[in-house]
């Protein structure tokens, strides 16, 4: 253990500590390190005063500058829209069919399109527009209501089987087994006579009998040559392309308790810009007519 060495006058202040003979200093701190030091108290006082800060219950102070993310969104957006305003406007206003015809407008449209389809119509179309089982694939030329550019419009705009549109597209296939319009067997037949269309029944001698029952049941709405009928929705099935599926067990699931596709009206949800976007973008997607 080393002694603590005698104190001479001039020595530098000292704490007082002492560890091995080690003394420890009592200089002031630097000038401009405190300073800054103070000023870096001030300036975060200054800053919680301005600035939306101290958390409160529910919200937080809002500072007295009034500074917020969302009202600079808000102020963003307003502006975005007011830029686009003429052509909304454009859009909303011309003809329909004149909207491909006009390259800028047509662009603007297919793009905004886009953005509306992956907000509002690709949790049941897919991200894709490809659809799913009881989702029309909006990619191929296959429709159900029309693939023109007025059918698309009119769908969109009020939608299929809802309750929101009194204008939305209405029909209802019977449910023929569940409500005993036909036998097990008859059913059974049609299906066959339903898959002899498109490719292969499951049983062969069936479908002749088929082909009565589907005359007298399924040609009303799916025609007499099973190309189907775009004005009650009534698919084609005798194109291979499929809504809910084309193999026996879905046939007759189809047949035995019917379908009822619901889509909602866009009117109350979309302005007519928007509608009109959508409906271009689904145009140029393939399969527009
Ligand atoms: C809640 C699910 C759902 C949403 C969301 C939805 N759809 Fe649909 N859509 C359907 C169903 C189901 C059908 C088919 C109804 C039927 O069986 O006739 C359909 C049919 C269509 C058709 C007609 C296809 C044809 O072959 O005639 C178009 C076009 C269409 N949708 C576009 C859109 C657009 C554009 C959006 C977004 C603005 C959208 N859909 C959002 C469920 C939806
Ligand atoms: C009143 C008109 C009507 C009658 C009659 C009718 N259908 Fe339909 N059918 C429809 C409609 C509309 C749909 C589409 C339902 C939907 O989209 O939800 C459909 C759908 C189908 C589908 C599904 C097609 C697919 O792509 O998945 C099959 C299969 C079918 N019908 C077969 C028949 C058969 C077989 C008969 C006769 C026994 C029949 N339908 C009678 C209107 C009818």
């Amino acid at each position: 253990m080393s002694k603590t060495p005698e104190k001479q006058p001039g020595d530098p202040k000292t704490t007082g500590h002492v560890w091995d003979g080690i003394q420890e200093f009592d200089n002031p701190m630097p000038r401009w390190w405190l300073w800054t030091f103070y000023a870096t108290i001030i300036w975060g006082v200054i800053y919680t005063i301005a600035y939306p800060a101290w958390p409160l219950v529910n919200s937080a102070t809002a500072g007295v500058l009034g500074w917020s993310t969302r009202a600079d969104v808000a102020t963003e957006i307003a502006a975005v829209e007011e830029a686009n305003a003429p052509i909304n406007d454009r859009l909303a206003s011309v003809e329909l069919t004149a909207i491909a015809a006009d390259a800028e407008l047509n662009s603007y449209a297919v793009s905004s399109g886009s953005a509306v389809f992956k907000t509002w119509c690709a949790q049941c179309h897919g991200s894709g527009a490809a659809g799913a089982k009881g989702y029309p694939n909006l990619l191929d030329d296959s429709w159900l209501w029309g693939g023109d550019m007025e059918a698309i419009h009119f769908t969109i705009t009020h939608g299929i089987r809802n309750e929101d549109s009194d204008e939305a597209h209405y029909s209802e296939m019977p449910a023929f087994g569940r409500d005993e319009l036909l036998s097990s067997e008859e059913i059974d037949q049609v299906v066959n006579y339903v898959m002899s269309l498109s490719g292969d029944p499951q049983d062969a001698g069936a479908v002749e009998a088929g082909s009565v029952v589907y005359a007298d049941n399924c040609a009303a709405c799916h025609a007499e040559d099973g190309t189907g009928d775009r004005e009650q929705g009534a698919p084609n099935l005798a194109d291979a392309l499929w809504l809910y599926g084309g193999d026996y067990d879905t046939l007759v699931d189809t047949v035995s308790n019917s379908r009822f596709g619901v889509m909602p009206a866009w009117n109350t949800r979309l302005t007519e810009a928007q509608i009109r976007a959508v409906s271009a973008y689904v145009h140029q997607l393939g399969g527009g007519e």
